[in-house]
């Protein structure tokens, strides 16, 4: 039980005629500093209502409350300060923790209820971007938060593999492509192809009509065309995999944009049974202008389908398989429109769920204040910068612990864990700039930070031999632990916030403030003295290393017990 609602229960009794347990929540706050207790009620909300000043109210009540929960409870102004008993909180909150483990924190607000998260989502044959590293840890991160908030969530990875570039690829290989080539280096390779293509179409117009033929026999299913897609398809995948398996992360469906191919009539037939197709120039479209929006092109005038009309078929694809709660799109800011549009026809056709229909957007990541992208054909390869991450990780772990039992695993552990967490740590709106010395360094608010700390609780564990007992006081008075035990009590409602705010870095930041908490306190108490307060001790770090556990598997990182 967190502490406001040891403090809203002690309060409904006197109140219960006024306030439900509920609003009485609603109305706590946490003082600014300590003097003021841990917990405040303030008075002047019920002035009104009983028609007596603030003070005479609180003097009233505080004669009502139950004082078995408290240290003190003081009337400062319109304010009543509650100071939590520490002994009794903190014994509850590290027995609670050591009952549930890694349970600790579970809320079952999403009732079992399925969310689709549509992650990752590169396009075939082009390299993965940062913006595509930063749509595949954000969503996998939401996905455990979901889950951790009662919902189910499905890892959705909806790859671009389908659209009129394909056709073009097509021709680009057969006039200047090999085999040999494109199994060498798939995606280079098939850039180059890409490239060239749009190089040399500029002088030839004839390769653009080439182009839109191939795509013509792609979509009619021709063999030939059929089987190099298929190709293109296979040997990216195996390239973006790579990446997948260094982050470990894994997804529930690759349903991409080829898989609506024949899913997307009914959505015409629906638009045009509603009468919100409207012919302009030939091509068909949805227009939007009360919201303010563009109009959605849902059909060009050669007939082929877009990229939204795709989207469209795979909301309504998966609106009836998941009948989900909400259904997430962790994209680029950049596609903030498309989203509107999509969230706009959906209105139209008047679904309502159209408003479960959740874009969460995120910045770019920047180096030296500049968009990090394809410079040039020059790529910014994601498989490198975590295989550097790795080797940075392994060369500090070289030089602190080189008697470390696992050190390739470890250090995969770490180098990955620190380019994941960075990029959690911030709003997920906000820009960052990337710099490897920056992310994987031991101290500071990075990832390999929170990771030493929770080694460091695993080697006290493992120094003292400690388990926790049944029936065992775990009570603590003292303010240096009180300080990890507030932390450690935020958790739940932590978990509630970012869930609702669909933003891991309230996670992330948990984590560094738990972690920063509990090495204060390591530095300032002699954990393994051996006095009455010894297992009470022990119990904290017992309770940490499950939290900061939690936390960082939340955030997709593993937490080794040595480093
Ligand atoms: N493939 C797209 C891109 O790289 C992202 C797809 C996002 N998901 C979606 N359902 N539109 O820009």
């Amino acid at each position: 039980m967190n502490e406001r609602t040891v403090v809203a229960q002690a309060l409904s009794q006197a109140l219960s005629d006024y306030l439900t347990l509920e609003e009485i929540l609603n109305l706590l706050e946490n003082p600014k500093t300590t003097q003021h207790g841990d917990v405040a009620f303030p008075v002047f909300s019920l002035a009104k209502v009983l028609r007596k000043a603030p003070q005479a109210i609180a003097a009233d009540l505080v004669a009502d409350i139950p004082d078995e929960a408290f240290e003190k409870v003081e009337v400062v102004g319109p304010y009543i300060n509650f100071f939590l008993d520490k002994g009794q909180v903190s014994h509850a909150t590290l027995t609670e923790i050591a009952e549930k483990g890694s349970d600790f924190g579970k809320n079952n607000t999403g009732q079992n209820q399925q969310v689709p998260i549509d992650m990752s989502s590169p396009n075939i044959a082009k390299p993965m971007s940062m913006g595509h590293l930063r749509s595949t840890v954000i969503g996998n991160s939401l996905a455990e938060i979901m889950n951790k908030n009662g919902y189910q969530s499905i890892r959705i990875n909806h790859l671009g593999d389908w659209g009129t570039q394909f056709g073009k690829l097509m021709v680009a290989y057969k006039k200047w492509g090999s085999e040999e080539a494109v199994k060498k280096a798939p995606i280079q390779e098939l850039l180059r192809l890409y490239v060239k293509f749009h190089e040399d179409a500029e002088t030839d117009a004839t390769l653009e009509v080439e182009g839109r033929a191939w795509f013509k026999k792609l979509e009619d299913g021709d063999e030939e065309a059929t089987a190099l897609w298929e190709w293109f398809r296979d040997e990216s995948l195996k390239e973006f995999q790579h990446v997948y398996d260094l982050l470990k992360i894994s997804f529930d469906s690759y349903n991409g944009e080829a898989f609506y191919n024949d899913k997307m009539q009914p959505v015409i037939d629906l638009l045009q049974e509603k009468n919100l197709l409207i012919s302009s120039q030939g091509a068909d479209i949805v227009d939007l202008e009360k919201y303010d929006l563009n109009p959605a092109l849902i059909r060009k005038s050669d007939g082929a389908t877009l990229y939204i009309t795709r989207d469209l078929a795979a909301a309504l694809y998966r609106k009836e398989n998941y009948n989900f709660a909400q259904a997430l799109y962790v994209v680029g800011n950049e596609q903030s429109g498309h989203f509107k549009q999509l969230k706009a026809v959906l209105n139209e056709l008047g679904f309502e769920w159209a408003n479960d229909i959740h874009h969460i957007p995120f910045g770019l990541i920047t180096k030296d204040g500049k968009k990090l992208s394809t410079r040039k054909g020059k790529i910014v390869l994601l498989e490198e910068v975590l295989n550097e991450a790795i080797g940075l990780a392994k060369a500090q772990i070289e030089a602190k612990n080189p008697d470390l039992a696992n050190k390739e695993e470890v250090a995969h552990q770490v180098g990955v864990g620190a380019v994941i967490f960075h990029d959690l740590k911030n709003d997920r709106l906000n820009n960052f700039d990337f710099s490897l010395e920056e992310v994987v360094r031991f101290e500071g608010e990075t990832g390999p930070y929170v990771q030493y700390t929770h080694t460091r609780c695993a080697s006290i564990l493992r120094k003292a031999n400690f388990e926790m007992e049944a029936g065992a006081n775990y009570s603590l008075n003292d303010p240096e632990s009180w300080e990890v035990i507030k932390l450690l009590q935020a958790f739940p409602a932590t978990v509630a916030r970012a869930g609702d705010k669909y933003e891991p870095s309230i996670i992330a930041k948990h984590a560094i403030q738990l972690a920063q908490a509990f090495n204060k306190y390591y530095a300032h108490v002699k954990i393994l003295n051996e006095d009455s307060d010894l297992s009470s001790r022990l119990a904290l770090v017992h309770a940490v290393k499950i939290v900061l556990k939690e936390d960082l598997r939340l955030l997709g990182l593993e937490a080794p017990e040595e480093m």
